[in-house]
């Protein structure tokens, strides 16, 4: 990782965690129990990607970080759902997430559902009312449609019901890759577009450009999951690994093998660094980020 990295990485995760914070209903407010899940699931360490994204976009097209923490927080809400609903009995079933026991362990099924529910609408109640964000009416408009296009059935949870029917069965590629693109590379894309959305006037070629950039890292950031849960460990992971093969998923190491699926990830680093060859040096933490992602340990 780059010093410029390292350093961009403690100060945004700095910032995102107090921003998520000042957002989350206190546990002290009713109903607490799911309050405190809430909490729970949000402020355990997660590594922030999505928000560290936001901000590093806003970087390359010069919007302020103080107009991203709304946003940046939302995506973040979205993500933090779609893990808990994730882990859910009906889903993956798994009892660890960063390091702790999972929300439905930690309180119960019903908890966690109605924790995901009101993450979900958190979300869009900070993309609509946040005062801090500073985009026009208009530009909020666009940040709530692209985070509903990125998380309902077109994106994230169109690509978990994939997920789920395509337990024991065997994915060629193209089927593998439209799943990948759907229930993870959707909500990637739309943390990178929700800067672009935060300024009015950008270029549309510019626009397009981080787009493809996002598309690309938004899959090699699954690729690179299913990696992990088959060669790294539990500790390091924070969540059980090996459960992909337990539960009989298709992912990129089951298709093309380890080698294989590490060769992927690199050429989707390639051509999101291809994506940014018109872009200085506004955007080196977009693409230190890109190897970040196909680098990381957990
Ligand atoms: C895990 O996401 C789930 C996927 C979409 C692959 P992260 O690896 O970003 O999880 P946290 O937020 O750091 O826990
Ligand atoms: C989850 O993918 C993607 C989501 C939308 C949450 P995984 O099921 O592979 O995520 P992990 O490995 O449990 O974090
Ligand atoms: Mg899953
Ligand atoms: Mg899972
Ligand atoms: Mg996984």
């Amino acid at each position: 990782m780059s010093n410029a990295l390292k350093e961009y990485l403690s100060f945004s995760q700095a910032r995102v965690e107090k921003a998520l914070e000042d957002r989350l209903p206190s546990d002290k407010l009713l109903p607490q129990k799911l309050h405190q899940a809430m909490r729970y699931s949000v402020l355990n360490g997660g590594k922030r990607m999505r928000p560290m994204l936001t901000y590093s976009a806003g970087l390359a097209l010069g919007v302020p970080v103080e107009a991203l923490d709304g946003p940046a927080c939302a995506v973040e809400f979205i993500h933090v759902y779609s893990l808990i609903h994730d882990d859910l009995p009906a889903m993956d079933d798994d009892d660890l997430r960063r390091g702790k026991a999972t929300c439905h362990v930690a309180f119960d099924e019903a908890t966690a559902i109605l924790a995901g529910d009101a993450l979900q609408a958190l979300a869009f109640e900070v993309l609509a009312h946040d005062p801090t964000i500073t985009a026009t009416a208009e530009g909020r408009l666009k940040m709530i449609v692209a985070l509903t296009k990125a998380s309902g059935s077109q994106g994230m949870v169109g690509g978990q019901a994939i997920d789920l029917q395509s337990v024991g069965t065997r994915l060629n590629l193209p089927e593998l890759e439209n799943m990948h693109i759907h229930k993870t590379g959707a909500l990637i894309r739309a943390s990178v577009n929700m800067a672009t959305l935060a300024k009015e006037n950008v270029d549309p070629a510019v626009a397009l450009k981080l787009d493809h950039y996002a598309k690309s890292i938004g899959l090699s950031f699954q690729v690179k999951d299913d990696i992990l849960d088959e060669e790294s460990d539990t500790a390091t992971l924070g969540k059980t690994q090996g459960k992909d093969k337990d539960n009989d998923k298709p992912t990129y190491p089951a298709l093309l093998g380890l080698a294989g699926a590490k060769q992927k990830a690199q050429e989707l680093h390639e051509k999101a660094l291809e994506c940014l060859s018109g872009f200085g040096k506004e955007a080196d933490l977009l693409r230190d980020l890109s190897l970040y992602i196909i680098q990381r340990t957990h």
